[in-house]
């Protein structure tokens, strides 16, 4: 088998194996061209279809179904099935999962979108979580970090210069929130150390200016695909 391409965000098609020891992230931009869109909304079951036209906004409906197909796709794929026949199962928080683990077995994954950009990781052999957040809406970091991180973690970044604090802020969020998924915990996880966790890694993953991710998966550490859906 070809080595896999240096850790970049990279269009080459790798070969659609996943073996054990290795971590591939996709990343695709969600504003697909509206025959795109009609053929991913093909690809979801029901519940799928009856969720998106919950939505209220339009562009909340778009962005789902487009992220819901794709991640079909990719499923599709990995476990050589049409991506109709995947079903999901839920867990306790909402963590969807693979309902029939049986063809594709041990083949975790997870999804994360925001903004316009949609990252899905994989793995055949332990647990993932990946996060993205866009830098658009303003927030409060501050009142935030005192919420959600721990007090070292919040005076850390209120020592920060403000120009500083962004960034670090969800660099922080993203990796508390990557690794939280990981674990398949809700908000009630919020306590998590990224860097201190002893049975999961957690990094931060480069994308363009204006949107911060980070990926966690289990120990220990993995080969790295970085992928971009074109
Ligand atoms: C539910 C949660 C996944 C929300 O994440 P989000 O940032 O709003 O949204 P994302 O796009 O990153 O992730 C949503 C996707 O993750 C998956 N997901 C849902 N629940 C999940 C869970 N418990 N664990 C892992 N993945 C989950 C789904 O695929 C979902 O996509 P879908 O809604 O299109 O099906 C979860 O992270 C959460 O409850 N977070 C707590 C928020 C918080 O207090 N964070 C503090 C961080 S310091």
């Amino acid at each position: 088998m070809p080595p896999l391409p240096t850790p970049l965000w990279s269009s080459v098609s790798p070969e659609f194996t996943l073996p054990p020891g290795e971590v591939h992230v996709w990343r695709a931009e969600l504003d697909v061209a509206a025959k795109t869109l009609a053929e991913l909304r093909e690809l979801l079951d029901e519940a799928e279809r009856a969720r998106a036209d919950r939505f209220l906004r339009a562009e909340d409906r778009l962005r789902f179904t487009a992220a819901r197909g794709l991640l079909r796709r990719l499923l599709g794929w990995y476990l050589q099935r049409p991506p109709q026949k995947i079903a999901f199962a839920y867990g306790p928080q909402g963590r969807p999962e693979l309902a029939d683990p049986a063809p594709g077995a041990g083949l975790s994954f997870n999804l994360s979108h925001s903004g316009e950009i949609v990252l899905i990781a994989f793995a055949r052999d332990r647990a993932v979580g990946v996060d993205v957040e866009a830098l658009r809406a303003p927030v409060d970091e501050a009142a935030l970090a005192r919420r959600y991180f721990r007090p070292e973690e919040s005076a850390r970044l209120a020592a920060l210069p403000e120009a500083e604090r962004r960034r670090e802020f969800f660099r922080l969020w993203t990796r508390k929130e990557a690794l939280l998924k990981a674990k398949g915990l809700g908000v009630s996880g919020i306590a998590v150390a990224p860097e201190a966790d002893p049975e999961f890694l957690t990094m931060s993953l480069e994308l363009e200016e204006g949107y911060a991710a980070a990926l966690a998966y289990r120990r220990p550490e993995a080969r790295l695909g970085l992928f971009r859906w074109v």
